[in-house]
């Protein structure tokens, strides 16, 4: 028999909040999976299933690997269906949700011996940080510090009041390019800039004072030296706040754009950040989301 969980999208850092800060959105990936009698079948589709593997190096097949091990489940084959609502190296947390799927699948094959907290925790240490793994898994939005063996984090459901608009090109980066990218020091007055800004963000999430998202989404630590792989990036930023967005920032690792606005001023963001895209030629798909 197969079993079967669907796991949001979630958007990592939201300007300042580099590798801590992340919400779930409400787009998803389906896992099914079962035992067979031998062999290892994958089954893509969906968004993006070309990009997806279907080998041993699929994301969701490691991840289910790691349960399997730590519960000593025996099996001969595997079987893995992917229905995958979530554009892939994108920013978008395709990874997490690919990551976070393969163990909920797994550990209920295996009897759901682990806990929450310990599927966390190894989903955590695949990604090196839980910003994604994290909402992945617990939903809402989520303020998480992974110390490389566990994760600690609150979580908030977020009021529907609040619309995500992804802007995404029809390109992927690879997180490891977008991570590269970024220096090994940065300056002591841009971590006092991010330590400000990321402690107001949060404030300002959880006691709804949405009028602080655009200072509170500023950031010094990642976004400059990644907009170098995201020439788009500030012009997204300047027509989101433009047409009436709290907030627009760097969704994870890029180069999706996200923008954050009240529900009445969707579409005017849609067609002024679109513009951005259509002036600089590059295609782009456009998802209207909320808080999961
Ligand atoms: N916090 C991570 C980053 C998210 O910005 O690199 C992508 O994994």
């Amino acid at each position: 028999d197969m079993v079967q969980v669907r796991i949001p999208a979630s958007s990592a850092n939201l300007g300042p909040g580099f590798d801590c800060i992340g919400v779930a959105l409400n787009l998803y990936t389906e896992v099914s999976m079962g035992f067979i009698e031998k062999g290892l079948i994958i089954e893509v589709s969906g968004e993006d299933y070309k990009e997806i593997e279907t080998t041993e190096n699929n994301l969701v097949y490691k991840a289910a690997k790691i349960i399997f091990e730590k519960t000593e489940t025996q099996y001969k084959g595997l079987k893995i269906e992917i229905k995958n609502g979530i554009p892939i190296g994108s920013g978008l947390g395709s990874s997490a949700a690919a990551i976070i799927g393969g163990m909920l699948a797994a550990n209920e094959l295996a009897g759901g011996i682990l806990t929450h907290k310990e599927i966390l925790n190894l989903a955590a240490s695949m990604e090196g940080h839980a910003d994604n793994v994290g909402p992945a898994l617990n939903g809402g939005l989520n303020v998480t510090v992974f110390d490389g063996v566990n994760t600690y984090y609150v979580k908030k459901e977020l009021e529907n009041d609040l619309t995500f608009i992804a802007f995404t090109p029809k390109k992927v980066l690879k997180t490891e390019i977008a991570r590269n990218i970024l220096p090994p020091k940065i300056d002591f007055k841009d971590a006092v800039f991010n330590t400000g800004r990321s402690s107001l963000l949060t404030a300002a999430l959880f006691s709804g004072r949405y009028d602080l998202l655009k200072i509170a989404s500023q950031d010094m630590l990642h976004q400059k030296y990644r907009s170098k792989l995201i020439p788009e990036m500030y012009a997204c930023f300047e027509k989101s706040l433009e047409a009436g967005a709290y907030s627009a920032f760097l969704s994870g690792a890029g180069p999706t754009i996200m923008a954050i606005c009240p529900e009445d001023k969707a579409d005017k963001v849609v067609e002024s950040v679109g513009s951005v895209y259509t002036y600089m030629g590059i295609d782009y798909r456009v998802y209207k989301l909320h808080c999961e």
